[in-house]
């Protein structure tokens, strides 16, 4: 073990002295934005500038919307999507990563991380919970004297995960500690970052459970890890860039404990209530690791994973699904799979159950990334986000890709940490909005233009639009003058003749029993532009 690394030292020193100092990046990591690509523009919300979601859809892919939180445009969001790609909401101004659907108490809410994010393992911030009016119930804050005392919150943006245990979360930290460095190379006085899991109740902020990486060398040793050499992928393992050898980028509760992925060992781990690490399952062999358990199948391999989580779980085996990036460099495109795993928990033995790729359309990311399981209308269907990568594919059973979604240039900035797919049926407190103006039509000759839209009403199927052209119609009422079936985030539509105020009624989309909701009554904007 010591003789191999003996020999990466010996690379170490001559690849360090060339990098200078920076945040914890990944070495030639894209910095420009990448090609444009278009945003899309509403009339209603002009403030709302999502990027424009292409798809591809070859087979059956189910109704359930898609969830995404959209980095690196100018309008950092929360959004969720139509299979088709139509946008249903958008919200969320700052960092809305990791939104995901869930059920707490029996109702819907999303979750989201929201907070300041510094390279890319440092992130301080709080755990957002919203109804599914989209109204914030809970923000859940980690609050540790031991992380310190600057930021208001201490979650990381690595995880958002709801237990199912009450109304409790689990997500990641990052601490700085001090320790001697010289074993791999680095300063004899270093730092680095350790890596815990926080386990809170999401009512009164209260740590229910606490496990720190560094604490548990015993099992878990430095040396286990891949993240070399120093530098500004890694950091250069002094106080302003401390060492990343762990980088935690998924924790899970299971009904015995918590399942864990370090991409900077290419290893899951399994640890019991009482601190234990249990398990460890290494994806790569390339890296001596200390504690060997498992006996790996064919195809079983994989490195700087994302997204490590257990399908179904027994005492005896379990079935872990994982995105295998495969890559540790932004300049590497290795292809980046799905990867199922059976573990059993009695022969000590992991045998490879499926590698979802598409075989027509290859993606190779870097970093990030989701993998997850549906069920309902597309029952054991996948769907993979590939992260830094702006594309999101879902798989049937059979492991055919079936739906692709691409938001962004493939080396750009724009990008979705993760993406969820779920039932969901959004009722905002919010009223319509509408907007109209002048136009001709060269048939119907001068026609008023209507805009109408519900930011975050999923179950609206259309509007019925109510027109006025004396100077009281505000007081004495407006005439329904036309309908039009919902087209997409925003529906358009022409009435003849000219009008001066309008407005809008849904037809759906409210909470029952006021489904149908009006919008304000608004003159007319004039001639459009
Ligand atoms: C840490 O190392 C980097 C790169 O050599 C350097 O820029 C920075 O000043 C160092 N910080 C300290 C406290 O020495
Ligand atoms: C988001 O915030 C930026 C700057 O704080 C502001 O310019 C922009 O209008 C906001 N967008 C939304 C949708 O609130
Ligand atoms: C999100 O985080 C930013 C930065 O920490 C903060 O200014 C903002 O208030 C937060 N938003 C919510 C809804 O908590
Ligand atoms: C392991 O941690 C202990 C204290 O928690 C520390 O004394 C020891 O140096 C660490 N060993 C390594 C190899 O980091
Ligand atoms: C921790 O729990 C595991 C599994 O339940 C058990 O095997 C182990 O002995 C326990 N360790 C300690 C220190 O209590
Ligand atoms: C492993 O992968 C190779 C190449 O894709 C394939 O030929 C082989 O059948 C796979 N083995 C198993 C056990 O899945
Ligand atoms: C699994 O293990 C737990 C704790 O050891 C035990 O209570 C439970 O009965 C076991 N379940 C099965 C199905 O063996
Ligand atoms: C990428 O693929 C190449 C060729 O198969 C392999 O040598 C390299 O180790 C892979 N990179 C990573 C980070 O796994
Ligand atoms: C372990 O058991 C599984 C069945 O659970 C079997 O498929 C596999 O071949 C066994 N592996 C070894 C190494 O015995
Ligand atoms: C609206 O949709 C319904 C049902 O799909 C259809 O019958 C009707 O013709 C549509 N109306 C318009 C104005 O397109
Ligand atoms: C909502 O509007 C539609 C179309 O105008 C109508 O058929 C339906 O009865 C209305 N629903 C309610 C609850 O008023
Ligand atoms: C309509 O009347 C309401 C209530 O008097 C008023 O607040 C609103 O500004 C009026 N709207 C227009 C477009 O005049």
């Amino acid at each position: 073990m010591f003789s191999c690394l003996c020999l990466l030292l010996a690379v170490i020193h001559t690849v360090t002295g060339q990098i200078s100092g920076g945040e914890i990046g990944w070495v030639g990591e894209p910095t420009d934005p990448g090609p444009a690509w278009p945003l899309q523009t509403f009339v209603t919300e002009p403030i709302l500038r999502p990027p424009v979601i292409k798809t591809d859809q070859s087979g059956p892919a189910g109704d359930n919307p898609i969830f995404l939180d959209i980095q690196g445009t100018d309008q950092q969001a929360g959004i969720i999507v139509s299979p088709s790609g139509s946008l249903l909401w958008s919200g969320g101004n700052g960092s809305l990563v990791n939104l995901t659907p869930e059920t707490l108490n029996g109702q819907p809410v999303m979750l989201a991380w929201n907070g300041t994010t510094i390279g890319h393992l440092e992130a301080y911030g709080s755990i957002l919970i919203f109804d599914d009016s989209y109204e914030l119930i809970y923000d859940v804050k980690l609050q540790d004297p031991e992380l310190g005392n600057e930021w208001p919150s201490y979650a990381n943006t690595h995880e958002v995960f709801l237990t199912g245990r009450g109304s409790v979360v689990v997500t990641t930290a990052v601490r700085k500690g001090p320790t001697d460095l010289s074993f791999v190379g680095g300063p004899t006085e270093g730092y680095f970052w350790d890596c815990l899991i926080y386990e809170i109740d999401v009512k009164t902020n209260q740590v229910l459970f606490k496990w720190s990486t560094a604490d548990h060398n015993n099992t878990v040793p430095l040396t286990d890890s891949r993240a070399l050499p120093f530098g500004v992928g890694y950091g250069w393992g002094n106080t302003t860039f401390p060492w990343n050898p762990y980088h935690m980028n998924s924790a899970q509760a299971v009904d015995d404990g918590y399942v864990f992925s370090l991409r900077h060992t290419s290893t899951v781990y399994h640890v019991v209530p009482n601190g234990t690490v249990t398990w460890q399952i290494h994806g790569s062999n390339e890296t001596p690791q200390m504690i060997q358990q498992f006996q790996m199948g064919a195809n079983t391999s994989f490195s700087w994973q994302h997204d490590a989580r257990v399908a179904s779980k027994s005492n005896s085996s379990l079935e872990l699904h994982l995105v295998d990036n495969n890559n540790e460099l932004p300049t590497q495109h290795n292809e980046t799979y799905g990867l199922v795993l059976a573990v059993d928990l009695n022969n000590m033995s992991v045998t490879e159950m499926a590698r979802l790729k598409d075989e027509k359309d290859p993606q190779g990311t870097f970093a990030g990334g989701s993998f997850a399981k549906l069920d309902g209308d597309a029952d054991s269907h996948w769907v993979i986000d590939y992260g830094f990568v702006p594309v999101v594919k879902e798989f049937d059973a059979a492991g055919n890709c079936i739906l692709t979604m691409q938001f962004g240039p493939k080396e750009g900035s724009i990008l979705s940490y993760r993406a969820f797919r779920a039932e969901w049926h959004g009722y905002p407190k919010t009223k319509p909005k509408v907007s109209a103006c002048w136009t001709t039509d060269r048939v119907h000759g001068p026609v008023t233009r209507v805009h109408a839209s519900w930011n975050g009403a999923t179950e609206v199927a259309g509007w019925n639009v109510l027109l006025g052209s004396s100077s009281n119609s505000n007081t004495t009422g407006l005439t329904k003058m036309g309908a039009m079936n919902r087209t997409g985030f925003e529906t358009v539509t022409e009435i003849q003749g000219t009008y001066t105020f309008v407005q809008v009624e849904s037809i759906g989309g409210g909470r029952a029993p006021h489904t149908n909701v009006t919008s304000e009554i608004i003159l007319v904007e004039g001639t459009c532009v």
